[in-house]
């Protein structure tokens, strides 16, 4: 038996926080007593002391890459899932842009024994939509939502045929498998490696247009609207993108939303001393695309918080910026720069720990993200004033490319229990 005591408790599904103690008893929540109330008799007890700290269900990361199998050099299914346990994460949903990708039953099922050998965080594998990544072939989606798949996206690449997107959508829906849309019309990114805007014209680098993005959030939401499927829009970093998306939802489509932290955190001025930790895909963009992501967070137009964790190594990242690879990591820091959202009044609390939770959770059919009594204890203890210096021998990565290094951030999860066990613990 343990017993949390002394914490505030933000349950997602009641949407409040409350002085009260968590028991858990076999793996599972038992009770929820106030604060003072439960007298533990007998038996042994583990108590932990949560005075001034935060208790939330176990953070789900619903966008992030694992590398491995193929570029085990940049991240591997165990490192990446013991860097989520320090962020808070209990469960991680990866992206199939491995090597192979994850177009094949074996490979789900790879990553899915490599999970459970290395024992940290719980991996919900995201197959391919086309076999290779290639956008010519749907994947087998009944055989991969057999082998464990739980949803199926090409992210990394855009499906560009938008009839073999609308059978995906169909037949993603009949196996129940969502489908995530990394919307990229790659004919207007082209070679551009930054926001096209202002500032790449000031410093000289080739831009994407926020269209690039528009026209396919545009496109996922014709389809639903045509087939009466779901789909769900990553990395969402326009303002366009963002009233697209409320629209559609004002029709009752089909359409969740994620963004990630960098879209709410920093705009395209990071990118002024061609710092390659900033290169994503999509791009930082310009400040009004920032209040505009905000504003959809806090309405509920965007769903979930994702970190689209995208390690890469310095032989991809300290090169010439027009070579650079795109992406950032963010297991670690996606917990501190949402709470930066509360202390600005974007979102309560219990939204903010709703959207890194029980939405994510709700969007993959999963039933965790709460902590109803009988739920698997998979929980976080976030101690939400402690400031601190996000350093690079803080990452538990395999890669260090973050923009946030240096940088002094706010909250940070102290505590990880996965099954009523502690799996993860900061040492002070
Ligand atoms: C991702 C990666 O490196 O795999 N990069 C990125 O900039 N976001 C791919 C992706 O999520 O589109
Ligand atoms: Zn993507």
């Amino acid at each position: 038996m343990l017993w949390i005591k002394n914490g505030q408790l933000v349950d997602p599904i009641k949407g409040v926080m409350e002085q009260l103690d968590l028991v858990i008893e076999d793996g599972r929540i038992a009770q929820q007593p106030p604060r003072g109330v439960f007298k533990p008799e007998g038996e042994q007890i583990e108590v932990i002391d949560a005075a001034g700290k935060v208790v939330v269900p176990g953070l789900l990361d619903m966008h992030v890459h694992l590398r491995e199998p193929g570029f085990e050099y940049k991240e591997t299914i165990a490192s990446g899932t013991l860097a989520a346990l320090a962020g808070g994460f209990t469960g991680v949903a990866c992206m199939p842009n491995t090597s192979p990708p994850n177009d094949c039953r074996a490979v789900t099922e790879f990553i899915l024994k490599k999970a459970a050998l290395a024992g940290f965080a719980r991996v919900y594998p995201i197959a391919a939509i086309s076999v290779g990544q290639k956008g010519e072939m749907l994947t087998d989606f009944g055989d991969l939502k057999e082998g464990g798949a739980l949803a199926v996206s090409d992210d990394g690449f855009p499906v560009v045929s938008s009839e073999l997107m609308r059978r995906a959508l169909e037949y993603g829906r009949y196996h129940g498998l969502m489908v995530i849309s990394h919307s990229e019309d790659r004919t207007l990114s082209g070679d551009g490696v930054m926001h096209e805007g202002f500032v790449s014209t000031r410093i000289g680098l080739a831009g994407i247009p926020d269209a690039a993005e528009d026209i396919m959030v545009y496109r996922e939401i014709s389809l639903a609207r045509l087939t009466g499927c779901p789909v769900h829009i990553a990395h969402v970093s326009t303002a366009t993108s963002v009233e697209l998306i409320r629209r559609a939802k004002e029709e009752n489509l089909p359409v969740t939303a994620e963004t990630a932290p960098h879209y709410f955190s920093l705009d395209h001025n990071a990118l002024r001393g061609y710092d390659t930790n900033a290169k994503v895909n999509p791009p930082l963009r310009a400040l009004k695309d920032v209040e505009a992501i905000k504003r959809g967070l806090a309405e509920g137009v965007i769903d979930v918080i994702a970190s689209d964790h995208a390690p890469h190594s310095v032989l991809e990242k300290e090169v010439e910026f027009d070579k650079a690879a795109f992406g950032l990591i963010g297991l670690q820091t996606t917990l501190s720069l949402t709470l930066e959202l509360v202390r600005e009044g974007v979102l309560g609390l219990p939204e903010a720990i709703a959207k890194l939770s029980l939405r994510p959770s709700r969007i993959l059919g999963l039933g965790s993200g709460h902590l109803e009594a009988g739920s698997i204890a998979d929980l976080a203890v976030i101690d939400p004033d402690v400031e601190y210096e996000f350093k690079a021998s803080d990452v538990l990565s395999k890669s260090k490319n973050s923009p946030f290094i240096g940088r002094v951030l706010k909250g940070r999860s102290d505590l990880t229990l996965m099954g009523g066990k502690v799996v993860w613990r900061r040492i002070p």
